[in-house]
């Protein structure tokens, strides 16, 4: 069994679906190892160290032809400005984060090309599952991310310090949404010094953000939006309109505001307004997590960083791949303990029984059997 590991091809994306340091797990599992010349570069990832694992080096063309699985970071990267997957053979399989809401030309070309699609970012939440879950990896670099980019754009300091010269009061850093991002967001804001409070709409969330030292801010919201599998579900704009009223105040006091509110498959939930952002104070800024599902902020721009009314507004597409090494030695940790479920001795089991190959398969061999994906068929 051939693994195909290509260069990515959406622009901007630095990130190599496996490192050096897994091939021998593949291996171990009956895989040969095949690599795009350069697939690893920038991610800080040599060719040659690559070569002294066992993998072969080739040209794209020959890759997509010869390989039975393809691991991938971003299938959908066609979506983003980059190239559409290409389809070597009928029964080629797709791994990676596929983006699996929406119809993208890659999936058309998968379809046509009778190939097969798993999405990791349809993991199930199980025990089992939780070293292949690359919501949490990525999420948690995100979060880390996101506080240096807010503490580097802040002309302030996070600590306290107290010197000679007077006294510089510590920075406060809000964070909304205390999922796996928001959680190591508190974390690495806490390590930096700053005063750090919290909201999510979860209750558990309040225990987690208080045992980092967060002070969790209470809204009385009525209505629970506690969805399934730990999730948060989606709520009315009523709800939001509530919170949004509650959080103005917590809002105009901070200095950093990072807004990592997600409800999965959903556009990211609206909870700063452009009033709000009138009402904070000059210089402060705004990291908003939410800008890939367009914006946890009215006047976030996705991909770019605007001023407005004095405050900063940053809204990252891929934070990650500012990280590309540590984000492609979780990433690849992920995708290598995912195959080692579907490929036993170099064959590869798709059984539908298991269930998180139900839950991943969303194409196969061309058939679309992804319950968000066939209804963006259907949709047609
Ligand atoms: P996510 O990325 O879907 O959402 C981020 C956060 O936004 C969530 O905590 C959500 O409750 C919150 N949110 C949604 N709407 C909001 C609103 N209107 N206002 C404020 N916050 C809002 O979630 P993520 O990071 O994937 O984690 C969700 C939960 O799943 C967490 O409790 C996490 O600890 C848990 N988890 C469980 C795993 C497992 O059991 N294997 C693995 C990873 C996470």
């Amino acid at each position: 069994m051939i693994v195909g590991v290509l260069k990515e091809t959406a622009p901007g994306e630095k990130r190599v679906a496996i490192v050096p340091a897994h091939v021998s797990l593949l291996q171990k599992i009956g895989c040969e190892v095949r690599f795009e010349t350069g697939a690893g570069a920038a991610a800080g990832y040599a060719d040659s160290e690559y070569e002294e694992k066992g993998a072969v080096r080739g040209d794209r063309a020959a890759i997509v032809a010869e390989s039975n699985v393809i691991a991938s970071v971003r299938c959908a990267a066609s979506a983003d400005g980059g190239a559409a997957a290409e389809v070597g053979h009928a029964g080629q399989i797709w791994v990676g984060m596929a983006d699996p809401y929406r119809k993208h030309e890659s999936f058309d070309t998968m379809v046509q090309g009778k190939a097969s699609l798993f999405s990791l970012e349809l993991v199930p939440r199980i025990t089992r599952a939780q070293s292949m879950d690359v919501l949490s990896s990525m999420a948690n670099l995100a979060g880390y991310q996101a506080v240096l980019t807010a503490a580097t754009t802040l002309p302030k300091m996070f600590p306290m310090m107290m010197t000679a010269a007077g006294t510089i009061v510590p920075a406060k850093v809000f964070i909304v949404g205390v999922g796996v991002a928001g959680l190591q967001a508190i974390a690495t804001a806490q390590r930096l010094g700053a005063v750090v409070s919290a909201y999510d709409v979860r209750s558990a969330a309040k225990e987690q953000a208080e045992s980092l030292g967060a002070k969790f801010v209470e809204l009385d919201l009525g209505d629970s939006a506690e969805g399934s599998g730990g999730y948060a579900k989606e709520m009315d704009e009523t709800f939001y309109e509530k919170q949004r009223e509650m959080m103005k105040t917590v809002l105009a006091e901070s200095d950093v505001v990072i807004t990592t509110a997600a409800v999965p498959g959903k556009p990211a939930p609206r909870l700063v307004t452009a009033e709000m952002v009138a009402g904070m104070q000059p210089n402060s800024v705004i990291v908003d997590l939410g800008a890939e599902r367009g914006g946890n902020c009215e006047l976030t721009k996705p991909g770019e960083t605007v001023v407005a009314h004095g405050v900063t507004i940053i809204g990252p597409l891929n934070l990650v791949s500012e990280m590309a090494g540590s984000a492609s030695q979780l990433y690849s940790k992920n995708m290598v303990t995912f195959l080692q479920n579907i490929v036993r001795e170099g064959e590869l089991t798709v059984d539908l029984e298991d269930e998180i190959t139900d839950s991943t398969l969303v194409i196969h061999d061309g058939e679309i059997r992804g319950q968000f994906l066939k209804a963006a068929y259907e949709k047609e």
